[in-house]
């Protein structure tokens, strides 16, 4: 039997995988709120596997100290931005992801941000529940239509190809781009043509130096003043103070974000600026796909601990 540290509450039946094979559960703190670092130092030091979120952070401080004894750190998210995987390879820790459960739920909300963006829902509705609407009129709340436009996704993985298919529905036109060239039809080897191209451009990139600010003024000045962005993959991937700038002066026609660079806080003015759509990274949240989830990291745990490696190993 180990020791599994499970950092917060988990979605009812999701831990079964660790329970029924007999290992005890320690954690989360009872108010359920993210631990600290301090706390998560404390917590690391005498089990064997951790369950973790994407708000904790596992830093080399965390890792060194389950070194010798933690042998898999399983993150409940696709992304693991919030672990140092290198220093977790170092001291012989496997580190896990949930890649696949969440790809639908989170391609139904980026086109959902499409949808909301494009025809600017929030600032409909907030008329409408200040009591702003004065009745139908032919030139309020007009936006730019979804179907027929041209859809760049920039990021080719399981989920940029999920909000493809959507795009199919609506007859877009698709492009992608991709670090590499993906073999794919609609491959665009420069993220600048695809931004120039795109009426609306949906982010579906991991987190990385590489990818930090991809989206950033002067990307943002290549985009049509009719233009839409949507970011469902991480916050940092777009300099919010830029995007924010661009909204104010419509230089692009709204953005539709899931994510943040410092969440849970939103820069000031992204939140006054017209045409933001903004939701609290609700991506994968539906109760089967956090479910999901919390049951696909319990059974890497599971797997990890009775010497097998499952395929949701990111390293080492
Ligand atoms: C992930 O899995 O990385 C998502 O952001 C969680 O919704």
């Amino acid at each position: 039997m180990a020791r599994v540290l499970v950092t917060r509450r988990m979605p009812p039946g999701s831990l079964d995988p660790l329970l029924d094979a007999g290992h005890e559960l320690v954690g989360p703190p009872r108010d359920d709120r993210p631990m600290s670092a301090a706390e998560l130092r404390i917590a690391a030091a005498d089990v064997d596997a951790v369950v973790c979120l994407l708000t904790d952070r596992i830093d080399r401080s965390v890792v060194e100290v389950g070194r010798g004894r933690v042998r898999v750190i399983a993150n409940v998210a696709v992304g693991v931005d919030n672990i140092d995987v290198a220093a977790a390879a170092e001291a012989g820790i496997a580190v896990c992801n949930t890649p696949g459960v969440l790809d639908e739920a989170t391609a139904d909300l980026a086109f959902l941000l499409i949808l909301a963006a494009s025809r600017r829902t929030t600032e409909a509705e907030a008329d409408l529940r200040a009591g702003r609407w004065a009745g139908w009129n032919i030139n309020d709340h007009l936006g730019q239509d979804v179907h027929g436009r041209r859809l760049g996704v920039v990021g080719w993985g399981r989920i940029g190809r999920v909000v493809a298919t959507r795009a199919a529905g609506f007859g877009m036109t698709v492009r992608h781009h991709a670090r590499r060239p993906t073999g794919d039809e609609g491959f665009v080897a420069d993220l600048d043509d695809l931004l120039r191209w795109s009426d609306v451009v949906s982010l579906h990139v991991p987190l990385g130096p590489e990818s930090h600010h991809l989206v950033d003024a002067r990307r943002l000045g290549l985009m049509k003043a009719t233009s839409v962005l949507v970011n469902t993959s991480r916050g940092p991937v777009v300099d919010e103070a830029a995007l924010a700038a661009a909204l104010h002066a419509g230089t692009i026609f709204a953005a539709g974000l899931d994510v943040f660079e410092d969440e849970p806080t939103v820069h000031p003015e992204l939140v006054r600026a017209p045409g933001a759509v903004l939701l609290p990274h609700i991506g994968s949240a539906t109760v089967r796909t956090r479910t999901a989830m919390g049951r696909l990291a319990a059974e890497s745990v599971v797997d990890l601990l009775a010497g097998r490696t499952p395929a949701t190993v990111v390293a080492p």
